[in-house]
């Protein structure tokens, strides 16, 4: 058997790496990086640390608009797939490069199987619902991480060939637990101690690209009056770049940081502030109270758990969120067993090989 997966974003050399790794024992795995991410602290480091052998085919597609990015994407991945023709195509997750990766592998006729299928905010301004959900629609075998996104599939009349195994994203905490315990070398050469800070990512688009909403967070934070650390997006960088104003003096902007640095940050932080998808989850597997600068998540068992507080972008309601938000209750394992890939990696084995 060969499995080709399509990578290109940095949530996506996480998710793949745990598969990665199951596959290799079974078959013969081909790796198709898009080169929607780039920058070594984006793209390479991961690989590094993770020990995901070098793609096969780097498509170096790179930054442009959604259409342009996408297109181009298709055509290079058409391409690649028709020399590789392998007996399926694994896409992850919801980017340009997993939709592209998903519509070019549909038309060759090749079988798609989705990992992290079934995810919704119901929320169609997001550039990922819409991937999603034609991603889902094109997929032949679809991998959800939780039963909520097994139900969102079966609302839109999807039912066969659908698996909760668990959470790649999970599988990949697990597999790092060991190096988190010893101690951090980042956050010793921040100076700062555990349980003493806030960790920060931003980088949809919805705080990014509207001033108002960037500021408001920003305000906010400088409000809060605590030790903030805060690894910026490139897209985020840019956005505070564009608006030329000073970052509040409690705020360290870092550069991104990699993976298990950004794991050591999350354990550590005293709260975690966010509207990555990937960080929900990881606060609530590390057991760290995340306040989310979003409206609506995909993640909703994090927030039913008593775990994520949803406060959109405004300041007052975050700085409420700050001070007030009390985790309370159990953490239930709706993420699965850690061991997610190794269940995919059979599942693809069963029906291709
Ligand atoms: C993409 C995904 C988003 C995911 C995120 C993970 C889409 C539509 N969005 O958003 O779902 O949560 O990745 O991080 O696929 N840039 C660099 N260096 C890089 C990569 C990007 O400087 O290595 C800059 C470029 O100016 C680029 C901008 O960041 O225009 C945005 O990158 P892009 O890949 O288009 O979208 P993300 O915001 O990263
Ligand atoms: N991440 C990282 N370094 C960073 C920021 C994020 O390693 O500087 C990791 C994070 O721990 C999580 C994943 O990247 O595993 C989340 O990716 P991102 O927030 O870019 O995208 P999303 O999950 O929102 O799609």
């Amino acid at each position: 058997m060969k499995v080709a997966s399509i990578v290109g974003a940095r949530p996506q050399f996480i998710k793949a790496a745990p598969l990665d790794r199951e596959l290799r024992q079974l078959c013969t795995h081909v790796l198709i990086h898009t080169g929607q991410h780039y920058d070594y602290s984006m793209s390479a480091v991961f690989f590094e640390e993770l020990h995901i052998p070098e793609p096969d085919h780097n498509l170096e597609v790179g930054s442009a608009s959604h259409g342009q990015q996408t297109g181009e994407m298709l055509i290079r991945i058409e391409e690649t797939l028709q020399r590789e023709r392998p007996d399926c195509v694994v896409v992850y997750g919801d980017t340009n490069s997993t939709v592209a990766g998903a519509l070019a592998a549909a038309k060759l006729h090749l079988p798609v199987a989705h990992v992290e299928a079934g995810l919704r905010s119901f929320d169609r301004s997001m550039p990922e619902e819409i991937n999603r959900v034609l991603t889902d629609h094109l997929a032949d075998v679809l991998f959800c991480p939780t039963e909520t996104a097994r139900s969102n599939l079966s609302h839109e009349g999807i039912a066969q060939s659908v698996f909760n195994f668990g959470d790649v994203m999970y599988d990949a905490v697990v597999q790092s637990l060991d190096v988190l315990r010893s101690p951090s070398g980042l956050l010793s050469s921040l100076d700062v101690e555990p349980g003493s800070y806030l960790l920060v990512t931003v980088h949809r688009p919805a705080n990014t690209d509207h001033d108002e909403n960037l500021l408001s967070i920003l305000d906010a934070l400088g409000e809060t009056g605590e030790e903030i650390i805060f690894p910026a997006h490139p897209r985020t960088a840019q956005a505070l770049a564009r608006l030329g104003r000073e970052t509040p003096s409690n705020v360290r902007v870092l550069e991104p940081v990699s993976y298990v640095n950004m794991l050591k940050l999350e354990k550590e932080a005293r709260l975690i502030l966010t509207d990555s998808g990937g960080m929900q989850k990881e606060a609530y597997f590390l057991g760290v109270p995340c306040v989310t600068l979003r409206e609506e998540t995909e993640w909703v068992e994090t927030v039913e758990a008593g775990w994520n507080i949803l406060v959109g972008a405004g300041k007052d309601r975050i700085l409420q969120a700050v001070r007030g938000f009390q985790p309370h209750g159990d953490r239930p394992g709706v993420f699965g067993d850690g061991r997610a890939s190794e269940k995919i990696a059979r599942q693809l084995q069963l029906a291709y090989a």
